[in-house]
């Protein structure tokens, strides 16, 4: 039996078709990811297999259970955080947690221990007295987290676990979520971030406009565009022209500046190094560092999303 198995599901808000036929099932243990740009359809996903929102058709079990006729089993065994918080500011962060397991029917002994332990493990329990209103928005996702964690679930949904947050926020979280999965808990995660889905899935659905458009192991979606490679360079100072220099070279399909390293897309990897190599004699650059890279899940996700790369940041065509 699979910990959630998806059958043909359509979800329509009036004459918007925000899911349009999808299928796909999730392995007990397994941390599957739904990567996508914003209204590709992620939330509407989570919603409906956690029994907040109705499919227009198609079907959705969790370990078995029909979450639209069997509503009660299927969310049983379930951990929710959804994409806003759900904390409550006038409370402290001990009696949100409080609050959170007598809603999910956790006896009042294994209450505490759980509290005090999750508390601990995002890093809140020393503020565990304070009341929530002053706590950062990295804080109050942990909190969220915590929360979600009380009944020991074996199933977590996460809707964009990290998204704007802080560095240390984020570490704490992808460091918990990574020791559940050690102790088999199935995760179902969203993410827009790319990164996100690269270290932390199994798995990789990639969605955009209701559709999926990919699925697989991040590694094998990366080997179905072999064909894209590149050089990452960075010399020893940099000035505004380069960019435009390095993408006029032979045999550079494109060009990208990162920080501080210089992307350049090619077929031929080999010729790229000899050519930035003379650009760095002629302009008296020093090569700080050089590699040849394969193709990147950004890459894949460009390819098969059809979204345009400006510079550094993707932005979506309509
Ligand atoms: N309750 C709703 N009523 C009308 N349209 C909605 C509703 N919820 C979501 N949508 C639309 O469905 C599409 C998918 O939304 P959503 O699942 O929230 O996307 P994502 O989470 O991937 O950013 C978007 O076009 C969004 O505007
Ligand atoms: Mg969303």
């Amino acid at each position: 039996m699979q910990a959630i198995e998806v059958s043909h599901l359509i979800k329509k808000f009036g004459s918007l078709t925000a899911l349009n036929d999808i299928t796909f099932s999730v392995g007990k243990g397994e941390t599957f990811g739904f990567l996508g740009p914003n209204g590709a359809g992620k939330t509407t996903t989570i919603r409906i297999l956690t029994g907040v929102s109705r499919p227009t058709s198609g079907t959705a079990t969790i370990f078995g259970h029909d979450i639209e006729h069997d509503t009660i089993a299927a969310r049983q065994s379930m951990g929710i955080v959804s994409e806003n918080s759900n904390v409550y500011d006038d409370l402290t962060a001990w009696q949100n947690m409080m609050f959170s397991a007598e809603l999910y029917h956790v006896g009042r002994k294994e209450r505490e221990k759980k509290a005090e332990e999750l508390l601990k493990k995002f890093e809140l329990y020393n503020r565990r007295n304070d009341k929530a209103h002053g706590f950062s928005k990295g804080m109050k996702r942990r909190l969220t987290l915590a929360m979600g964690l009380v009944n020991s679930p074996r199933l977590l949904f996460l809707d964009e676990p990290t998204s704007g947050l802080d560095v240390q926020s984020n570490i704490i979280i992808r460091d918990v979520v990574a020791d559940l999965v050690l102790e088999g808990v199935t995760v179902f995660l969203t993410t827009h971030n790319i990164e996100e889905a690269n270290v932390m899935c199994d798995r990789v659905a990639i969605i955009n406009k209701g559709h999926i458009v990919a699925i697989d192991a991040p590694e094998s979606l990366k080997k179905t565009i072999q064909s894209v490679q590149s050089i990452e360079v960075s010399f020893d100072h940099n000035s505004a022209d380069q960019l435009d220099e390095l993408s006029r070279l032979s045999v550079v399909n494109r060009a990208q500046k990162s920080g501080d390293k210089f992307k350049l897309y090619t077929e031929d990897p080999s010729e790229v190094i000899n050519a930035v190599i003379a650009y760095a004699n002629t302009h008296n650059l020093k090569v700080v560092s050089i590699t040849t890279l394969g193709p990147s899940l950004e890459d894949v996700f460009i390819r098969l999303t059809g979204l345009q790369r400006t510079g550094e940041r993707i932005h979506a065509i309509d």
